[in-house]
C-alpha cells in the first residue's frame, strides 16, 4: 500500500524484503540518472537487507556497477573511540556490508571518524559535504527514540556535525551489536539535522513494533526537539518504508 499523507509518501507492507527491494529501487533509479550521485548511508540493523539488494542487483548488471565509480558516499555517524578497523565502527560495517563489493572510490566514500582530534573531524566532515554536495538520497533509519543518525532528543539539536553524548535508550537498543551493554560507547560524532534535511531525497526504514510509537511521534503533525525525526515533516521529499500501519494512531 502507498498513501500520501500531507508531504510524506508511506509504502507500507508487510514483507520487509519486499519493502527492501523498493528502497533499493529508488537508490538505483538515482544511480542510473545522476551523473555524480550523492547517497547518504544509515547503518544498524534495519538498512542491511537494502544493501544486500544493492550490491546484487548491482553485480548482476555490469552497467550499474561501473556506476559506482562516481559515487560520493556519507555515511550519518561514527561511535567515538572506535577506529576504523574495530568491528563495531561504521567504517568496519559499510567496508564489509557494502563498499568492498563495488567499484567505489575509498577516497570518496566519508564517514566521520571517532578518533583523532574530534572537533577537526566535525570541520572536515561538514567541508566535504559543502564541496561535495548534500545527498541525493539520504537513507534513514529511526531510534525508538525519535533520533535520526545520532541526532538524540534534547532541548536543541546542532545543525552541523558534531559530537553527541548517546542516550541510555541507544546505547541499550546497540548493545546487540557488541560483547556487552557496557562495551557500547558513550558518544558519537553525527551529521548535523541540516545535512540530513538538505538532502534532496530522504528514505526512512523503519521495521517492527519496536519503532511504531517513534513513527507515530515523528509524523504527528507536531515539530519538536525531543523527536528529532519530526522535523522530517518540514522535507518537502521524504518516503517511508515500513512494515507498521500506523495511520489510525496519527492525528
Ligand atoms: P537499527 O537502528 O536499524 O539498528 O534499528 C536505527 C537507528 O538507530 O537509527
Amino acid at each position: 500500500m502507498t498513501i500520501r499523507r500531507q508531504r510524506v509518501e508511506w509504502v507500507v507492507a508487510a514483507d520487509r524484503s519486499h519493502l527492501h527491494e523498493l528502497a533499493a529501487n529508488v537508490i538505483l533509479d538515482v544511480l542510473r540518472n545522476t551523473e555524480r550521485p550523492v547517497f547518504g548511508f544509515a547503518t544498524g540493523g534495519t538498512p542491511l537487507g537494502l544493501y544486500e539488494q544493492l550490491v546484487r542487483r548491482s553485480l548482476e548488471n555490469p552497467r550499474l556497477l561501473t556506476r559506482w565509480q562516481d559515487v560520493t558516499g556519507f555515511n550519518l555517524d561514527e561511535y567515538v573511540g572506535l577506529s576504523p578497523e574495530h568491528p563495531q565502527s561504521y567504517h568496519h560495517y559499510m567496508w564489509r556490508y557494502v563498499y568492498r563489493y563495488l567499484p567505489v572510490r575509498p577516497d570518496r566514500m566519508f564517514i566521520p571518524k571517532g578518533i583523532g582530534n574530534l572537533e577537526d573531524n566535525c570541520r572536515s566532515y561538514d567541508e566535504s559535504l559543502m564541496k561535495y554536495g548534500w545527498p541525493d538520497v539520504q537513507i534513514l533509519g529511526i531510534g525508538k527514540n525519535g533520533h535520526i543518525g545520532f541526532n538524540e532528543p534534547a532541548r536543541r539539536l546542532a545543525m552541523n556535525t558534531h559530537v553527541t553524548r548517546l542516550s541510555e535508550s541507544t546505547r541499550l537498543a546497540n548493545a546487540r551489536f557488541f560483547p556487552s551493554a557496557r562495551d557500547v560507547p558513550e558518544q558519537a560524532i553525527t551529521m548535523g539535522m541540516a545535512g540530513i534535511l538538505r538532502a534532496k531525497q530522504i528514505v526512512l526504514l523503519a521495521f517492527g513494533e519496536a519503532k511504531r510509537d517513534a513513527l507515530i511521534r515523528a509524523f504527528s503533525g507536531w515539530l519538536g526537539t525531543d523527536v528529532p525525526a519530526s522535523l522530517l515533516q518540514l522535507h518537502p521529499h521524504v518516503t517511508v518504508f515500513t512494515d507498521q500501519d500506523i495511520f489510525g494512531d496519527l492525528s
